[in-house]
């Protein structure tokens, strides 16, 4: 039966990809202007429904209806021409033109005028109206992260857009920019502009949504409305258990020094100075979390301890052996394991087998390797164990990488890491894409690594996740640590102040 507030509906939607079914059996409907978000653990399906949804995939049964018409799309052309948008998460832009350029090249379908002079007019007014301030003459290389999603976002404006599907769009983001974008979706809804969310934050579900959906496995669990749920709730039915969202620390002494920068200066990859003079130490038992707003000398630091930076003075130590100029395979020997921001530029080789992701960077550890033969049993057996430990939702070991889930590509990484006896762990946003389960699964592992005698440098913008899981907290603000504090709640304004270049009460 039809219902006349109902935009589209999705009526028993499988999609198998060989003998995995991605999506099995899924029923439910977008209403007109709603915000419904798609919630689900790291390979629920939920990209891949969205996928099906704009024509990327062809579904392998059920079927859907749009505006009370069956549609079957052949590409995402056909979704784009009914109306029907999507933001990927990883922008498909051509960074050397214009904002105005990428969208009508963006968007060259019959029928609309390719005359730059009337597109910027039309632009000009949709920027206006969802209030985006956007120099539509910029090249897309100049904008940031949050500024780039404007554009995909205005591509579908442009293209009069009446189904937006968003997947994990605040993933990139800094809390800033979550909020414009958020206040943006909220303009394109009041315009009656039904929009999809992906997102494994719940604070994100219970601030914008009209409706919930949640799969699980691949199926569809339930579609609630959202303000007749709490966070814990949604969590339980995402995971199918109760989530800890706060795990006890124990109170364990520091040991002795492990890592220490001192005086480190360094440039970026355009060879501007990007840390200046900058000292900590991380000690056995301790995590220190560094917080700040992301491009202020995180990425920098981070190359540097692992052998990648352009480093132009100080020091840095473990334990007490200066490793500033060693290759980054001797700083892996000599026990640090990182985990770096982008996953895939720099953790991992996509066209791989996953066991041998696993095992990347130590596939000549005397566990693999046996003279220059590798130990494929023992190989096999890590890839076996991790997929298992860190609940890694593959077919089989020997799977090509590419495939995976966003989440539990991310998996992979910190599975490789964390599984080797490091004695120092630099993790950058180590749970950004993780669903809840696999978040609170990684903070166990952090807590227990520290327990154990690890140092840990957390760098990470999720405050939640800097609190919960730090020692003390040092903020890093245009290259430099502007001020260290416990990771007492009682600091959070502080830290927030000093995150915008305001030093407070250090200690
Ligand atoms: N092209 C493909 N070929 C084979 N398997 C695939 C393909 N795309 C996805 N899968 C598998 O389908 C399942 C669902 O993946 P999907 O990307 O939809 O998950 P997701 O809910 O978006 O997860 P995440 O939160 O990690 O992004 C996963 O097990 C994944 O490995
Ligand atoms: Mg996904």
């Amino acid at each position: 039966m039809e219902t006349p507030d109902v935009l589209l509906s999705i009526r028993n939607h499988t999609k198998r990809f060989g003998a995995l079914t991605a999506n099995s059996d899924i029923s439910f409907d977008i209403r007109y202007g709603e915000t419904h978000c798609l919630l689900g653990a790291n390979g629920a399906g939920k990209s891949t429904l969205a996928e099906c949804l704009y024509g990327t995939y062809k579904p392998d049964g059920g079927e859907i209806l749009y505006k009370g018409k069956r549609i079957s799309f052949n590409s995402p052309r056909d979704a784009i021409k009914a109306g029907i948008g999507m933001v990927h998460q990883h922008f498909v832009l051509v960074p050397p033109m214009t904002v105005l350029e990428n969208v009508i090249a963006g968007t060259d379908i019959p029928g609309i005028t390719l005359k730059m002079k009337q597109g910027y007019e039309k632009l000009d007014l949709l920027c206006k109206k969802f209030d985006i301030n956007l120099d539509l003459n910029a090249k897309v290389s100049q904008l940031s992260v949050g500024e780039q999603q404007w554009v995909e976002i205005l591509k579908a404006l442009y293209v009069g857009v009446e189904l937006l599907i968003l997947d994990e769009p605040t993933a990139v983001l800094t809390p800033k920019e979550t909020e414009k974008l958020f206040s943006i979706l909220s303009a394109m809804r009041n315009n009656g502009i039904s929009i999809i969310l992906i997102t494994h934050k719940l604070r994100e579900v219970m601030a914008i949504s009209d409706n919930v959906t949640v799969l699980r496995k691949g199926k569809h669990i339930a579609t609630v409305e959202t303000s007749s749920m709490n966070m814990e709730e949604l969590a339980t039915l995402m995971v199918g258990r109760e989530v800890i969202f706060r795990l006890e620390k124990s109170n364990v002494p520091n040991g002795e020094v492990v890592l220490e920068v001192d005086g480190l200066t360094a440039k970026n990859n355009g060879g501007h100075d990007s840390l200046h003079n900058i000292s900590f130490k991380v000690h056995k038992h301790e995590i220190l979390g560094i917080a700040g707003v992301a491009g202020n000398g995180q990425q920098e630091l981070f190359d540097c301890i692992v052998g990648a930076g352009n480093q132009t003075s100080g020091k840095i130590c473990l334990e007490g052996k200066d490793i500033s100029h060693l290759h980054p395979k001797q700083i892996i020997d000599l026990g640090i394991a990182s985990i770096p921001p982008d996953r895939i530029k720099e953790g991992l080789l996509m066209d791989f087998k996953i066991e041998e992701n696993l095992i990347l960077g130590r596939q000549t550890d005397k566990k693999f390797c046996h003279g220059s033969i590798l130990d494929k049993k023992n190989i096999n057996n890590f890839a076996i164990e991790s997929i298992r430990n860190y609940d890694i939702a593959v077919l089989s070991p020997t799977q090509k990488t590419r495939l995976l889930s966003g989440g539990n590509l991310q998996k992979i990484i910190l599975a490789r890491e964390l599984s080797q006896n490091p004695k120092f762990v630099i993790a950058s946003s180590p749970t950004r894409g993780l669903d809840i389960g696999a978040t609170e699964y990684i903070h166990k592992r952090l807590l227990e690594l520290r327990d154990e005698g690890v140092g840990i440098l957390l760098v990470s913008e999720d405050l939640d996740e800097i609190f919960n899981l730090s020692d003390k907290i040092a903020v890093i603000y245009r290259g430099n640590i502007i001020g260290t504090v416990p990771a007492e709640r009682s600091y959070f304004s502080s830290i927030g102040l000093m995150m915008a270049g305001i030093p407070s009460e250090a200690v």
